[in-house]
Order: C-alpha cells, then structure tokens, then sequence
C-alpha cells in the first residue's frame, strides 16, 4: 500500500506537468486558429467548430470519417496502420485539418488491448458489482479510471459504457451491464461515462438497444410493445445519454421489432436523437451493419469496423441522391462535434505509464462497496483476526486469484496470462483471497487451502476446520449465455458437501450475475462478489474480517429457479440449436437463426415487477443486502409535488456503516401497472448509534408513463404510494399522495 502511495503522488505530480502541456497544446491550436484555421479556437462552440471544419472537407474525406479500417488487430492477418494504437477500432482522422486520428478501445471493464508498446490496464470488478454499490461517486471513479488509462495508452475514445437492461439473468454478458432497474442502471452507468469523459476522452454506451441476451445476438428479432420498451430499455439509455451526453452510442447486432437496431429509424433517430437530443454519433457494434441507404437514411453514423457499407457504397449513394448531402454532412458533424466537445482535438493524450498500483487501489475501493452480504447466519461474519480459528479456503482458484468476465470485456491485467488473453478461456488474476484471508487472520490461524476439485477431500479438509469459505465460481463471456442459474462444474455438490462436514460454512460467490443456491438453507454465510477485478482479494478479506463494513445491495433478483422466470429458458438456447454457446455471438457469414425473442410476456414487469405482480418470493430480493450493523427507518416526509422525499435513518447497530435506502413509487390505478418501481436511493454513512436525515429527490420522468397516443411522457392524475427502506421487499416507510396531472 505504502508503494501505492507513493507512486500515486509522483503521478499526481506528473499530471500537473501533462496538464500545462495540454495548456501549451491549446494555445498552438490558438495560434493556428488565428491563421486558416478558424475552428482550432477552443473558445468557440463545438458545433460551430465542427461546422467551419465540415466545409473544407472533401467528399472522400467525410466518407473516411464514417467507417473503420477492417479488423485490425483484431483479427490475424488484417491490415493494421500505423497510427493504428492497437484497439478494436480505427478511424483516421485528416491531419490537414487538425482532425487527430480516432483510436477507439473497448472498455467495458477496464482497457481491454493494451495499446501498442503499452503493457497493461486495470482490470476492475464488474459493473454489476459496480452497481450493486448504489454508489454514484462508485460509478464515477470507475468511469475515471477507464478514461484516465485511456489517456496513458494514448487511446481517444471508450467503446465501454455496457448498458442493456438484465432482462435475462443468464445473459453472458451481465458482469458488463449493471441492473435489471432502468433507474439504478441508467444512473450507475451514467455516472461512468462522465467519469471517463472527465479525462477529456470520447465516451460511448452500448448496446443500444434490446441486445438483452447473446444466443443468436446477430440474428434475433427482440420484440417488445413501444410503451414497454420505452419505460424500461430505453429509459436507462435515456438516463445514461441525459447524465453524460457521451460521444458514441454503440447499436447493436439484434432487431428491434423487425429492423436491425443499426438500421432502426425509431431506435436512432425517432427516440435517440430527436426525443432525447443526442448530439453524438451512432456507431455500429462491430459488423452490425446491415446496409448503405437503410442504415444511413435511419441514423448510423459511422460503421465499424469496416467500409464495407458506408465506404464506396455510400459514396456512390451520396453522388447519386439516395443519401442526402445534408445526411452525411450531418453523420460527420456529429463525430466531428464530438472530438471538440470532449476535448479530444484541444487536449489530446499524452502516453505514459498506466500506474497499475493506483489502478488497483481504485479496483479494491469500487470492490469494497460491491460485495454483497447475503446471509450471515448467528453473526458468524465478520471474521475475527487474532482469534487462532481453523480456517479452510476451499475451491475457485481462491490460491491463485480472482475470475475475470471474457469476451471484449476481458481485460489484460498485470499477471494475467503471457502474451494476453485467449477469447474463451476463463482468466484468473492475481490477487489471492487466500493470501489475503491469510495474512488478516493473525499469526496464530491456522489457513490451509483445498482446491475443492474432489468433494470427497474438500469435505475431509472441511471437517477439520473451525470455518470453511468455499469459493464458487461462475465464468461468463460475451458469445454465451448460461443454460441455467446453476453453478457449473458440479460445485453445488461441493457446497453441499462441506457444510454438511462443517457447521460453520461461508459461501463466496464470484459469478457475472445471479444465480440459484440450492444449498442457502444449508450455509451460515454467504457473499456475492461479482468478478472482483484486480483488488478483489484484498477487497473480499476486508469484508470478510470487518475491516470494511458490508454495504452493497443487489441490483438484480436472485430467482430461487429458472421456473420463477418469465422466461424458463433462454429463447433459442437449447443443447440441440446451433444458436447456442459461442456460436450465439458469431459473426457475419456464420449460420444464424433468425428467431424472435418475445419480451412482452414480461414487458415492464422486468426483474422484481415480475416478481411482485406474480406473487413470488426470489432466493434474494433486488435491493437487498446485508451489513454487520443494523439500520432502522422513520419519518417520511414527501416534498410538494413529490419532488423529494426525506426520512430519518438511525444506525441501530454496534458498527458505523454505510446505508442504501431505497425509495420506491407504485402509480395510481389508471397506470395499470400493479407493481412498485424504484425513482430514487442514496448511500449515506451513518455512526454507530446515530441518526442521520437524508433527502432524496425524485426526477419528474420517473413519476410519468409512456403515452403510446401522445408520443410522450404524462403523470396521470391519482394516488401515489411511495415507499422506502432497505430493500424492495422489506419497506418500513410508506405514505400516499396525490399529484395532478402534468
Ligand atoms: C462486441 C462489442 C465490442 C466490439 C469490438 C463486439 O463483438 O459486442 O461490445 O465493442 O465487439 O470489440
């Protein structure tokens, strides 16, 4: 830690020298605008600049601006050029106009390629553990460390910024997407995109929209009733795009009610850019587009990674009239405003050594907030150091490290595997829950370690031990979706079996999202880590033994079984289909089915809805989570207008902690939807023993519903409940009030 700190100063030193040369940077810009080039004056508006820069601009030069390179290096033997940093993708830019190249890396997690003579990046836990914060300064750190390695790796844009709705807890891809919630989601990932943006780097959220699972991602007609979608998917677009007015928005490979989302005129254009304003550019996911005139005419910008439609074929759709000048005029306006607005030309990075120790300092503390304490069972945690127990660690690589989610989103992490990652193989990174639980235990513990690959040695081992921690594992990857909510690789049994040897068994979990827990009754403790990220073992002993206090709440429900779903199974995703396993995420040219996904069994009723209106009872409600203190609830107040709403909340517990208070809205009758929904929360640390009186506001949006008539959003007239607590289930506050029409 000392080193850490260390190193952190002397960057915070090295920044201010990068800050005055990006000064010096601005005022050589300056100098040229006072010559030709008007638009390099960083005092005038961005869409100004754009503008003037725009009409100096060949035809060929706009068309460069509005597709990649080709795979580069991405895939073996493509061509790569030189200025190419070595991300997933590449846009030159036209230096004889000061338009730097765009370099754009994934980063859903962290920086996933390291750039070209670079090393590495910080691997972070996932954003749903990120989310199960409820923290926004949490979402922001997370954002900031992104853009800020971005910056050191010389990269100018994120292609992160993970945002679809987790509609299906079995999605691959639910360790880069935040929360079945489209408040909590929206303000989660929000938060992030501003945090990478605050490093002066082009900032995306992806995928828009509907790509809620990855069995036959590519093909699949998601279709869901227009007042649905807009209260529940593309309301969490919309908070996220309100909050940080990122540079791109990524569209994804499926359809939304029959048109490719990269060729949507609803999608793009109807909803994204005119309702909601976007100034960005839409920027397909990589080969998501589908076609020149379609696409251009229903809002793509720019097609990735490739030319294969908006290169030659757009030109020629331009010279000839099917494309309108004024339409690709405007599709680089909006790249081009971009690169202004977020600083990209006036401040461009400057390389330098991504600080990993910073890096994991900021992994370990977004970790802390995380971890989700489920069961704690006779107060068996936290742990206590010095006290000589038996301590057995057994199973998930807990020796080793922590799992990492794959795909795009895995990130190459000091200690990861040599040479990089392999799509398709899980990675484990160094930072050992057992070196950690190790060394906090105290001298006198005896921590022994089981790898938990023979249940019959693991229970042996269990039974000689005061505590037994089982670390489960659940790997997870963009091109997959779990069959089931079961914990692979038999590891149920192995639960099974050591907390039938010892009575004093702890559950870690690390998966990419819920899962279910036959064994729950069975266990004293359990804990929902996510993937940790680089910190991780560190951040989990701290918990473990109290040093940090519990706080995170879930932001998905945890089903006792896929038959408590709304869809049992996953659409498509059978062992005899071939749109199942990687081959649900394959790319063009493979076969793919094209099949429908039919989101309006559920529609709004997404996670915890569902669960209400169906009466059913989760393993684990959304909002929930447990801390070692205890937290009680009074005096509610709603503000006219339920603009806000305030309460007092005491901590009547032993230990000082943080607290996620929930505020939760059900509408009036003529809403017709029977279900409470979430419209605000706040984290508020709170002494042992003492009380604290927070005030949460409520954003009018929230109270409204979609009009499919109007076009637009009303609060109907009636009575609202409003309730709050700690969790959507247990909601000690409650109160009605009537609003009027607006
Ligand atoms: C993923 C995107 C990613 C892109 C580039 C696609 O397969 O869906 O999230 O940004 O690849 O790597």
């Amino acid at each position: 830690m000392k080193i850490g700190s260390v190193v952190g100063k002397s960057c915070v030193l090295a920044g201010w020298a990068l800050l005055s040369l990006g000064a010096a940077r601005v005022s050589v810009a300056q100098t040229t605008a006072a010559g030709n080039q008007p638009w390099m004056n960083a005092a005038l508006d961005p869409d100004a600049r754009a503008d003037m820069m725009i009409k100096e601009m060949t035809l060929d030069e706009k068309i460069q601006l509005v597709h990649g390179i080709g795979w580069g290096p991405l895939r073996a033997g493509a061509f790569v050029p030189v200025a190419d940093n070595g991300g997933a993708g590449f846009v030159p830019g036209i230096p004889r106009l000061g338009l730097p190249d765009i370099n754009e890396a994934d980063s859903a997690v962290g920086v996933r390629m390291a750039a070209k003579d670079s090393r590495y990046a910080t691997l972070l836990p996932s954003v749903i553990g990120m989310a199960s914060s409820w923290d926004p300064k949490m979402g922001f750190l997370y954002g900031a460390v992104i853009g800020r390695e971005l910056r050191d790796q010389g990269y100018n844009m994120s292609i992160g910024g993970g945002m679809d709705l987790i509609r299906e807890p079995r999605n691959g891809r639910n360790f880069e997407y935040a929360s079945e919630d489209p408040v909590l989601a929206g303000t989660m990932v929000g938060e992030l995109a501003m945090g990478v943006q605050s490093n002066q780097i082009m900032g995306d959220i992806k995928h828009y929209v509907l790509n809620d699972q990855e069995t036959g991602r590519n093909s699949l007609n998601a279709v869901l009733e227009k007042r649905a979608m807009q209260e529940t998917d593309l309301l969490a677009f919309q908070i996220a795009i309100g909050m940080a007015k990122p540079a791109g928005v990524m569209c994804s490979y499926n359809r939304v009610n029959g048109d490719f989302a990269c060729e949507n005129q609803y999608v793009l254009t109807d909803v994204l850019k005119k309702e909601w304003g976007f100034k960005g550019f839409v920027l397909s996911d990589w080969e998501a587009t589908h076609s020149t005139v379609k696409a251009a005419l229903a809002g793509l910008d720019q097609e990735q990674p490739g030319d294969g439609y908006f290169g030659a074929p757009l030109k020629e759709a331009v010279q000839d009239g099917q494309v309108p000048m004024a339409r690709l005029d405007d599709m680089v306006h909006r790249i081009v405003r971009s690169m202004f607005a977020t600083g990209v030309v006036d401040h461009p990075p400057v390389r330098r050594v991504v600080d990993p120790f910073k890096g994991r300092e900021d992994a370990r503390k977004i970790e802390e907030e995380s971890l989700v304490l489920l069961k704690n069972e006779g107060g068996i945690l936290p742990l206590v150091a010095g006290d000589g127990k038996a301590i057995v660690i057994i199973g998930g690589h807990a020796d080793e490290g922590v799992l990492s989610g794959g795909g795009s989103a895995q990130v190459d992490a000091p200690g990861g595997r040599p040479g990089g990652s392999v799509w398709g193989r899980p990675v484990y990174f160094p930072s050992s829950p057992l070196q950690f639980v190790t060394e906090q235990a105290g001298s006198g513990a005896k921590v022994s370690f089981d790898a938990g690959t023979d249940v019959a040695e693991a229970a042996k081992a269990a039974a000689k031990a005061q505590v037994a921690i089982v670390f489960v594992t659940q790997w997870m990857s963009e091109g997959m979706d779990r069959p089931t909510l079961s914990l692979p690789d038999n590891q149920d049994a192995l639960v099974e079996a050591v907390a039938k040897a010892n009575p004093n068994t702890v559950v870690v979990l690390e998966t990419g999202g819920p899962v279910s827990m036959p064994w729950h009754g069975r266990v004293k403790g359990i804990v929902e880590a996510w993937f940790p990220g680089i910190g991780g073992g560190e951040a989990i002993a701290n918990v473990l033994f109290g040093r940090v206090n519990a706080s995170g709440k879930l932001p998905v429900t945890f089903a006792v079984d896929e038959a408590q779903l709304p869809h049992p199974t996953v659409t498509g995703l059978t062992a005899t289909t071939e749109n199942n396993g990687m081959n649900g995420g394959g790319f063009h040219g493979m076969q793919s089915k094209n099949f429908t996904v039919d989101y309006n069994v559920e529609g709004m009723k997404v996670g915890y809805k569902w669960f209400q209106v169906k009466d059913e009872t989760p393993l684990f409600p959304f909002g929930f989570g447990l801390s070692y203190t205890s937290f009680a609830y009074s005096g509610l107040k709603v503000a006219p207008g339920a603009e806000s709403v305030s309460f007092e909340v005491k901590n009547t517990g032993a230990r000082s902690g943080d607290e996620v208070a929930e505020v939760y809205v059900t509408l009036p009758k003529s809403a017709d939807e029977p279900f409470r929904k979430l419209v605000g929360f706040t984290r508020v640390w709170v002494d042992a023993g003492a009380s604290k009186t927070v005030t949460v506001p409520i954003q009018p949006l929230y109270l409204q519903v979609f009009s499919t008539e109007k076009n637009g959003w009303e609060r109907l007239a009636g009575k609202y409940g409003i309730e709050v607590g700690g969790s959507s289930a247990e909601l000690p506050l409650k109160t009605e009030v009537s609003l009027t029409a607006q």
